[in-house]
C-alpha cells in the first residue's frame, strides 16, 4: 500500500449573521465528500472549518437582535453546528474566528507582514454617516448609478450596467443605515502591499493549484496590476484591535482565512500527536486544500497565499472553487419557497437524498448546477431505492433463510471482479471532485448487478427442489456486490454505508476493506436502508420555506456587505447573477422525441389543469399521459391530433395513475398549447 497522504481540508467559513441554506451545504457536502473518500483511502485526512464571526454585518444583526455580538455569535455558531452534524458533514473542527487561537495568529501572522515591509500607512478618505458616526463601507452607500442612471444601486458597482466605481461617484447617496447623506472623512489606514507579490502570485497562479478557468480569470487581474489591500476598519467594528493602535481593527477578511489555522490550532491542542507545524511549517509535507464559492477566489488565490508567503508559512496546494446553486432552474427565491433553509429541509426530508443529488450533478468545475425538485426525487427513488437498495432487499431474505451465513465460494468471480476492477477509476473520480462521473460509474455497476439477480431469479430457483445452495450462492453474490456498491457510496452515503455495516455484521466498509471478501461469513437481518421520497414532502418542504420568508419579513437574501477589498473582487462578484446553464449536444441527444397520436382525452376528477391523454405511440404501444393543457383544450379538441411525446421520460406515479412520458407544449405558467406534429406523419415516427 502507498504510504498515508497527510491531508488538511477546509471549507469557506460560514458568516456568524445568518443561518445556512442549501447552498452553503452545496460546498460543506462537496468538501465533506471528498475527506470522507480520503478517510475511506485510509488516508489522514483532517476537515476543519468554523464561523466567521466579525466585521459590520455581525455587529449590526447582533444589534437588531438586540444582543451583544459574543451572545449572538454563540447562538449561531451552535446553529450552524447543529445544521452541518443534521447533514452529516463530520467536521473534525467547527470552531470559530472569534478565538483566543485566532486572535494569536492573526497577531503573528501580521507582525510578521510588518517586519517584513509588507503594510504601509496610508491616509484615505471614505464616506462616512454622521448620524450613526460609522464609515460607510462600499455596500452601505447606496445611490444613482452614475453611468447609467439606475437607481438604489450600491456604492462599488451597479447591478443594473455593472459598471464599478467609487462610492463618492454616485450620485445622491444615502447611508443604508440610517438614511442620512454621508459626508467623506479621513482616516489612516494599513495596506498589505500586494503589488510586491506580483512575480511570486504569476507562479503560484500558474501551478496547478487552481483549476484553469479560475487561473486563466486571474491571469487577467494579475496582468491589469494589483493594488494594495486595506486590512484596517476603523471602529465601530467587531473584531481584532490591530495591536499597537487604538480604534483600528483587522478587517474581516484578514483573519477570516487565518481562521482555518486557529480551527487546526485547536484541534491539535485536543489531538495527541496531531502537532500544528507538521500541516502548515513552510517545508511541510502535507497537503492543503480549500473547497470555497467561485465569488471569493481573490481572498484565496491572491490575498492568501501572498500573506501565508509574507508571514512563512506553507500556501495551499489546492483551491477549489464551486459554482452557484440554482432551485428549479432559478436563484433561490424567497417568495417561490425555493431559499430553503437546511433546517427546514432537515425537517421534511432525510440529508442524504440530498447528498446523493448534488454528488450525482457536482463536477470539478465552476459551473452553477441546479436542484430541480421533480428530478431530485426521480433521480433518488430511481437509483438509491429502486436500483441500489434493491440489490440487499431482494437477496438478504434468502440469505437469512439459509441460516445467515454466505456461501464459501464466488458465484460468479467474473462480475465480481468487474466490480472491484472498477475501484481505480471510481477513486480517480473522486480525488479529481468528478463526483457526477463517479456515480455514473457506480450506478452502471450497481445495473449489472440487478441484471444478474433479475437473470438468476433466485425467488423462481427458491420454489424448486434441491436448489437451496445455489440459492445462497446467487444471493451470497448479490451481497458481495451490494457491499462493494456501499463502499463506493460510502463518502457520498455515509449513514447508509454505517447501517450497511449493522446489517452486514462488520465494523467499517472504507475502500480499504474491499481488498477482503465476506464469503462464508455471518450476517444479520436485512432492515430497510432507505425510503421514497415522496412529492408531499416536497411540497411540504416548498410551502415552510415560504412561511420561513414570510416570518424574515420577506427581507432578501442575507447579504454580505463589507467583504470587497476592491474592484477586482467587485469585478467578481458582479458575475454571480448572471448564471445559465448548458447542456453538452449529447445531453439533448438523449431525449426521444417521438409523433404520438391521441386516441382518448379526459377529464381528470380532481385535477384543475390535467387531462389524461391516452396515445397510439405506434408499434401497436399505447400509453397514459397526463398533460396540463386544460385550459385550452377540450378533450375532443385533442382527439385525433397528432403531438409530440418524450418517450424515454421515466414514468412518473401521479395522485390520478401513471403518467408515461410527456408531450410537449409551449406556453406561459398553465398557459399552454401542445406542439402538434404533421398529420401525415404516422405515431412511432421518431423526431431527429
Ligand atoms: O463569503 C463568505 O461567506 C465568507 N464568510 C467566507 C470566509 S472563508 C475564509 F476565508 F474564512
Ligand atoms: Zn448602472
Amino acid at each position: 500500500m502507498s504510504a498515508k497522504r497527510k491531508i488538511l481540508v477546509t471549507s469557506a467559513l460560514p458568516y456568524a449573521n445568518g443561518q445556512l441554506h442549501l447552498g452553503h451545504l452545496m460546498e460543506q457536502i462537496q468538501t465533506d465528500i471528498w475527506v470522507r473518500f480520503q478517510k475511506s483511502m485510509g488516508n489522514e485526512c483532517m476537515y476543519v472549518c468554523a464561523d466567521d464571526t466579525h466585521g459590520t454585518a455581525v455587529m449590526l444583526r447582533a444589534e437588531k437582535e438586540g444582543k451583544t455580538a459574543e451572545a449572538w455569535i454563540e447562538q449561531m455558531n451552535a446553529d450552524h453546528k447543529a445544521d452541518s452534524k443534521g447533514f452529516l458533514i463530520g467536521h473534525d473542527n467547527y470552531y470559530s474566528t472569534h478565538s483566543p487561537e485566532n486572535k494569536a495568529l492573526s497577531e503573528l501572522i501580521y507582525s510578521r507582514l510588518k517586519e517584513n515591509g509588507h503594510i504601509k500607512v496610508k491616509t484615505i478618505r471614505q464616506l462616512y454617516d454622521p448620524e450613526k458616526e460609522i464609515f460607510l463601507a462600499d455596500r452601505f452607500v447606496k445611490g444613482t448609478c452614475p453611468k447609467c442612471k439606475s437607481e438604489d444601486q450600491y456604492g462599488d458597482a451597479c447591478e443594473v450596467c455593472s459598471a464599478t466605481y467609487e462610492p463618492n461617484e454616485l450620485i445622491n447617496p444615502k447611508s443604508a443605515y440610517t438614511g442620512a447623506t454621508p459626508v467623506e472623512k479621513e482616516s489612516e489606514h494599513f495596506f498589505f502591499d500586494l503589488p510586491q507579490f506580483q512575480t511570486m502570485l504569476q507562479e503560484w497562479t500558474r501551478s496547478g493549484t487552481l483549476q484553469d478557468s479560475v487561473a486563466n480569470k486571474l491571469a487577467e487581474w494579475l496582468g491589469s496590476g494589483l493594488q494594495a489591500w486595506d486590512i484596517s476598519r476603523d471602529a465601530p467594528y467587531f473584531g481584532f484591535e490591530i495591536p499597537g493602535t487604538t480604534g483600528k481593527y483587522f478587517y474581516v477578511w484578514l483573519d477570516a482565512p487565518i481562521g482555518y489555522m486557529a480551527s487546526f490550532q485547536n484541534l491539535c491542542d485536543r489531538t495527541e500527536g496531531l502537532e500544528f507545524d507538521d500541516y502548515w511549517a513552510k517545508d511541510s509535507d502535507a497537503e492543503l486544500y480549500h473547497f470555497i464559492g467561485k465569488d471569493i477566489i481573490n481572498f484565496h488565490a491572491l490575498f492568501w497565499p501572498a500573506t501565508l508567503t509574507s508571514a512563512g508559512f506553507k500556501t495551499p496546494d489546492g483551491v477549489f472553487a464551486h459554482g452557484y446553486i440554482t432551485v428549479n432552474g432559478e436563484k433561490m427565491s424567497k417568495s417561490r419557497g425555493t431559499f430553503i433553509m437546511a433546517k427546514t429541509y432537515l425537517k421534511h426530508l432525510n440529508p442524504e437524498y440530498l447528498r446523493y443529488y448534488y454528488a450525482a450533478k457536482l463536477g470539478s468545475g465552476v459551473e452553477d448546477i441546479d436542484l430541480n425538485l421533480e428530478d431530485f426525487a426521480q433521480r433518488v427513488n430511481t437509483d438509491l431505492v429502486n436500483k441500489f437498495v434493491n440489490i440487499a432487499s431482494r437477496c438478504a431474505g434468502f440469505v437469512k433463510k439459509a441460516g445467515g451465513t454466505l456461501s464459501e465460494n464466488i458465484a460468479e468471480p467474473a462480475l465480481l471482479n468487474e466490480v472491484l476492477a472498477a475501484k481505480e477509476s471510481i477513486t480517480t473520480f473522486y480525488e479529481k471532485r468528478e463526483y457526477s462521473k463517479a456515480i455514473r460509474e457506480i450506478m452502471a455497476l450497481v445495473d449489472r448487478a440487478n441484471e444478474y439477480i433479475q437473470a438468476k431469479a433466485p425467488w423462481a430457483l427458491a420454489k424448486e427442489e434441491g436448489k437451496d445452495q445455489e440459492v445462497l450462492d446467487i444471493c451470497s453474490m448479490g451481497i458481495h456486490l451490494f457491499r462493494a456498491l456501499t463502499i463506493y457510496l460510502g463518502p457520498v452515503l455515509p449513514a447508509l454505508n454505517e447501517k450497511a455495516c449493522q446489517f452486514l455484521n462488520v465494523s467499517s466498509l472504507t475502500l480499504v476493506d474491499l481488498e477482503t471478501t465476506l464469503t462464508g461469513h455471518t450476517i444479520n437481518k436485512f432492515k430497510p436502508l432507505l425510503t421514497r421520497i415522496e412529492m408531499t414532502q416536497i411540497e411540504a418542504l416548498l410551502a415552510e420555506s415560504k412561511e420561513d420568508a414570510v416570518r424574515e419579513g420577506g427581507k432578501k437574501a442575507p447579504e454580505q456587505p463589507a467583504t470587497k477589498p476592491n474592484k477586482q473582487a467587485a469585478k467578481a462578484s458582479s458575475k454571480k447573477e448572471t448564471s445559465s446553464e448548458t447542456i453538452e449536444f449529447g445531453d439533448f441527444a438523449k431525449v426521444d422525441l417521438r409523433i404520438a397520436k391521441v386516441i382518448e382525452a379526459d377529464h381528470v376528477d380532481g385535477a384543475d389543469k390535467l387531462l389524461c391523454l391516452q396515445l397510439d405511440v405506434g408499434n401497436n404501444e399505447t400509453r397514459q399521459v397526463f398533460s396540463g393543457i386544460k385550459s385550452h383544450y377540450q378533450p375532443e379538441d385533442l382527439v385525433g391530433k397528432n403531438v409530440i411525446l418524450v418517450y424515454n421520460l421515466a414514468p412518473r406515479k401521479m395522485r390520478f395513475g401513471l403518467s408515461e412520458g410527456m408531450v410537449l407544449a409551449a406556453g406561459e405558467g398553465n398557459d399552454l398549447w401542445v406542439m402538434e406534429g404533421s398529420a401525415d406523419i404516422p405515431p412511432g415516427t421518431k423526431i431527429s
